[in-house]
């Protein structure tokens, strides 16, 4: 598949999805969003893929935002659209995928940066890495489900307080507060995604999708989570993976689930 502003590559179950517009920091414009959401969908549909890692590329940032040069003059219609659109190709689209993925934040991560790091399943983050949604700096608001997540993530009231200050949290803040999972060093930072990633490869990726299913299920209005678990449990027992995970405990062996 061929893409201008984005590098994806296929490894032993992972394929790691790279935003390429260093020069303008990473920034989404919409090209890059429709980008991703092609690269996303192909890699969730794709049986191979058992794991996908975002990242950015350069030293310097994971992504800057949302392409500012793109929206200032819209109008209040088309900033709607701009919203509504992005969370569908690509925020939402990421939160719900079947295939886990993890968004190793590499630098700056703002606005929709760190919008497109907390669609992700979790977070890891290098110690150059800062976050943020400065968007009231604009004379707007986070649009790619800020407002929601972030408060889910960290809480209400350091929510609040860094969107309205627009400020920025470091690496270890964000550990602190939850937002990231584990800080390592710009080196390190792939490897560790890597590794991660291949501890969930182990297990069986039909019932992770289930987990993802009945975790999202609690944050949906109008959704009962529980309930979710409840029929995604019982799923479970009818799969093949099942079958397998529960006859390899009894047998003392690894499980080499089927994937169905
Ligand atoms: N949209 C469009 N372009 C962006 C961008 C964004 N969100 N963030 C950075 N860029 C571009 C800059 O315009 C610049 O392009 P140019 O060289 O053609 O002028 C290039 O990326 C490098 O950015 P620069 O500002 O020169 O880097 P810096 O190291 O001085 O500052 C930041 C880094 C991240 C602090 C700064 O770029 C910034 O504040 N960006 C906007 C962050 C933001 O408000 N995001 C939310 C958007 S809703």
């Amino acid at each position: 598949m061929k893409f201008e502003n984005i590098l994806t590559k296929y490894n032993d179950g992972l394929t790691t999805i790279t935003i390429n517009r260093p020069s303008k920091l990473n920034a989404l414009n919409r090209d890059t969003i429709n980008e991703l959401h092609r690269a996303f969908k192909t890699a969730d549909e794709d049986r191979n893929t058992k794991v996908i890692i975002i990242t950015g590329s350069g030293d310097k940032a994971f992504v800057a935002g949302a392409d500012i040069s793109e929206f200032a003059d819209f109008s209040v219609a088309e900033g709607e659209n701009l919203a509504s659109e992005g969370q569908a190709l690509l925020f939402d689209f990421v939160a719900n995928l079947s295939t886990p993925v993890i968004a190793a934040v590499n630098g700056f991560a703002l606005g929709g940066g760190l919008e497109l790091a907390m669609s992700a399943h979790f977070r890891v983050a290098s110690d150059n890495a800062k976050m943020g949604l400065p968007e009231v700096s604009l004379g707007v608001i986070p649009g790619y489900g800020g407002t929601q997540r972030l408060p889910q993530l960290i809480g209400k009231g350091r929510a609040m307080e860094m969107i309205m200050t627009a400020g920025m949290v470091d690496a270890q803040k964000a550990f602190d507060w939850g937002l990231v999972n584990h800080v390592t060093t710009s080196e390190e930072l792939i490897g560790l995604a890597e590794k991660i990633a291949s501890k969930i490869m182990r297990n069986s990726s039909v019932a992770i999708a289930a987990a993802i299913s009945a975790i999202n299920s609690g944050f949906e209005d109008g959704e009962n989570g529980f309930d979710t678990e409840v029929t995604e449990f019982g799923k479970c027992f009818g799969t093949a993976d099942f079958k397998e995970g529960t006859t390899a405990f009894l047998e003392k062996r690894r499980a080499d689930f089927p994937g169905e």
